[in-house]
């Protein structure tokens, strides 16, 4: 939670609104391996994270709905009963998105007032989507009291952004947003949609994310495409998803695939078995293990399932070439955002300017570089807590 961001939605939702309203704080999340698996009923291993969303939210009692965006200085007027996506709608759309799917689920879902306010950076790879689809979902159940549980509740925020943002994403974002737990990542196995906490406490390093500012947007056709991919060849080996397949399954069908789709598919293969290992790792307390398997990530991301970018690959060299970084690789989605690295405590700062400068030689912008605390997922901040 974010206490500063949470006391400024409060104060600008009553000077609006003159009422107190409910307050929800949702998080955004980092991932420590296990990209592009989620869709593919496989594992992950994600936590969230003290960047979120705080939303202010009450009843309107008139015919119309009216949220503000106090980042981007937006109002946006409308009446839940006549509720379609947006062209470029923007945060308009994760909001209606999930108006729209409670409504498919027989919920009666009144006219509302919100002001909401972030401090995740967009297109980072850090989830802002799901924090702010969470945020609504969250606080609208509590509102109008439509007795959804917290499973439910993500399941409604994935379908708004398959529905109103057109990306077919997977369930990692949302659950980790929601179910965060303080200084714990998750196990998620996102076929059955439950995880393993796990302690998060490397002693000698923490995690760095260093964002290459280069906004990824995935609406754009790149991301629906890997999961078609990945539902043909699983289609072809007759199994619902490629968490079932083996290398020896697609190496049978290798003749009747194109070259481009065998190394995707085995990319998401490969990186499903390195989420168990990298948990194995934590157990065994062998911190060079989980920095292996995070560069072997990052070379799967980019040379088979590629959707890393230039920006990231350079950062991940970067970290390579310094041994106070145990491991790098690209974080999230792809085609931008950021890395996540693993650093010695003591070097964060010298790595820190190190590859900024470096970076900034290389593409004459800046890239910017932030640590986060693993914190707990969405939830209701009490009045007495601020
Ligand atoms: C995005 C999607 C997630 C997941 C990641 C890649 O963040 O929203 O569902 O697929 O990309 O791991």
């Amino acid at each position: 939670m974010n206490k500063k961001l949470v006391k400024k939605v409060k104060r600008s939702f009553k000077e609006q609104f003159i009422t107190k309203p409910l307050v929800v704080f949702s998080p955004g999340r980092i991932n420590l391996i296990g990209e592009h698996t989620d869709y593919n009923d496989g594992f992950a291993f994600p936590a969230a994270i003290n960047k979120g969303i705080a939303l202010s939210i009450s009843k309107s009692y008139t015919k119309i709905s009216t949220a503000c965006a106090l980042n981007k200085n937006e109002i946006y007027n409308f009446n839940t009963e006549i509720i379609k996506p947006l062209k470029d709608g923007g945060w308009r759309n994760y909001m209606l998105g999930v108006v729209a799917q409670l409504q498919l689920l027989g919920k009666q879902v009144g006219n509302f007032n919100a002001v909401f306010a972030g401090n995740i950076p967009g297109g980072a790879g850090m989830s802002s989507s799901a924090a702010l689809e969470n945020s609504f979902v969250f606080g609208l159940n509590e509102l109008f009291n439509l007795g959804l549980t917290k499973h439910e509740m993500i399941l409604v925020s994935q379908k708004a952004e398959h529905n109103f943002a057109g990306v077919k994403c997977g369930i990692m974002d949302q659950y980790a947003s929601m179910f965060g737990l303080k200084k714990s990542a998750l196990l998620l196995d996102c076929r059955t949609i439950e995880s393993q906490p796990y302690k998060i406490d490397f002693k000698d390093y923490k995690w760095m994310l260093i964002n290459t500012n280069v906004k990824h947007d995935l609406s754009e056709s790149e991301y629906n495409d890997r999961r078609q991919v990945c539902e043909r060849v699983s289609g072809l080996l007759h199994l619902n998803a490629l968490r079932d397949a083996s290398k020896e399954d697609i190496d049978r069908i290798k003749s009747n695939i194109s070259d481009g789709d065998y190394q995707k598919a085995l990319y998401v293969i490969n990186e499903n078995h390195r989420v168990k290992q990298f948990s194995e790792a934590i157990k065994n307390g062998d911190i060079e293990a989980l920095g292996n398997l995070l560069y072997q990530s990052h070379e799967g991301l980019s040379t088979k399932y590629k959707v890393s970018c230039k920006e990231l690959d350079f950062l991940v060299d970067r970290a390579k070439e310094n041994p106070n970084v145990l491991g790098s690789r690209m974080m999230g989605g792809g085609f931008g955002g950021c890395t996540i690295n693993l650093v010695k405590k003591d070097a964060f700062k010298t790595f820190k300017k190190e590859v900024s400068k470096k970076f900034k030689a290389a593409f004459e912008y800046d890239c910017s570089v932030y640590s986060v605390k693993l914190s707990r997922g969405t939830q209701i901040i009490k009045n007495k807590k601020i």
